[in-house]
């Protein structure tokens, strides 16, 4: 058993760098190849010896998020005990910087914090590869925030593979001031595609990895690309207006980030993503707009036991 009685987990937010949406699956998910980075705009997961399971959140984006079993980090606690039947409770409190239904995988990145937190503080010990199993079964997008950096993801985005890359990346996140349903942009695209024919083809992003690989920005900026972005764009049409005004600061490239509604965009160095975000801002075409920088850590623990 443990002995500690507090543990403190930090999670990145995620951008998809490369998002090829291949056919609708029987299971309802889509078939996905995609380059995932995990970017500096941090939530904080506290996880307390409790009885039972309590949820506390706040923070600057809390607004609006159920703090009930619902939400994705009790139902990564609830899921961790019941797989390592542990009957050890926990007071988990979330500290919200990462945007709401914002296509940054905030949600899911608290269920990996909760599992990370959980697993410390209960003493389990559960191998990587079963922490791995509870993500996938919680989300797609939650098994990456375990592991951070910049993947590839197939599957329905919960297999990965790392992609290794030396190189820093800038981007700009410009946050929407208002939410999008991931499922309603699936649906948007498979409605955009029936009345379209256009085929599912979820192609390779090797371009994309060879960009990565190489630390080469101007081909990056060339071959990344989203294909949810046309229908996010067809639910959240303002977002055109925030692309504009990224590329005219000064961008590579831009586009919708994950299912929207933000906007993400690649920039050459640290200075330049500062005064894109700040141009951006001025334009007025979104709530705010953030330099960050991207290939950061997954979930870890901010202090660790003293025995490990
Ligand atoms: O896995 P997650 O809970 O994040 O997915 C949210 C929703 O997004 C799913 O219910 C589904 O509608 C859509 N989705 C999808 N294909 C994927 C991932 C998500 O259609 N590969």
């Amino acid at each position: 058993m443990s002995d500690q009685q507090r543990i403190t987990v930090r999670v990145p937010a995620k951008i998809n760098i490369s998002l090829a949406v291949g056919p609708l699956r029987a299971d309802g998910f889509h078939q996905l190849t995609t380059v995932f980075q995990a970017v500096d705009l941090y939530d904080v997961v506290t996880a307390e010896r409790a009885e039972g399971i309590a949820l506390a959140v706040q923070g600057p984006e809390a607004t609006g998020l159920a703090a009930d079993d619902t939400n994705l980090a009790w139902r990564a606690a609830a899921l961790l005990a019941e797989a390592g039947q542990s009957r050890a409770g926990v007071a988990l409190h979330v500290s919200k910087f990462i945007p709401v239904a914002a296509g940054l995988a905030g949600g899911s990145g608290d269920a990996a914090a909760a599992l990370l937190a959980c697993d410390r503080l209960w003493g389990l010990g559960t191998p990587m590869a079963e922490l791995d199993a509870l993500a996938a079964r919680l989300g797609s997008d939650v098994t990456f925030a375990l592991y951070g950096h910049t993947a590839l993801g197939t599957g329905r985005g919960e297999r990965l593979s790392p992609i290794s890359t030396t190189s820093e990346f800038h981007w700009v996140l410009a946050v929407a001031s208002r939410g999008l349903s991931t499922p309603s942009v699936y649906r948007e695209l498979d409605r955009q595609r029936q009345t379209t024919g256009v085929p599912a083809d979820g192609a390779a992003p090797d371009r994309v990895v060879a960009a990565l690989q190489a630390g080469d920005y101007t081909a990056l900026a060339d071959a990344m690309g989203n294909d949810l972005q046309p229908a996010a764009l067809a639910l959240a049409p303002e977002l055109a207006r925030t692309l504009e005004a990224g590329v005219s600061a000064g961008a590579l490239a831009g586009m919708v980030a994950g299912s929207g509604p933000t906007c993400v965009f690649l920039a050459q160095d640290r200075a330049t993503a500062q005064s894109i975000a700040r141009d951006i801002q001025a334009s007025g075409t979104c709530r705010f707009a953030v330099a960050v920088l991207g290939n950061v850590a997954g979930a870890r623990p901010a202090t660790l036991p003293a025995d490990q």
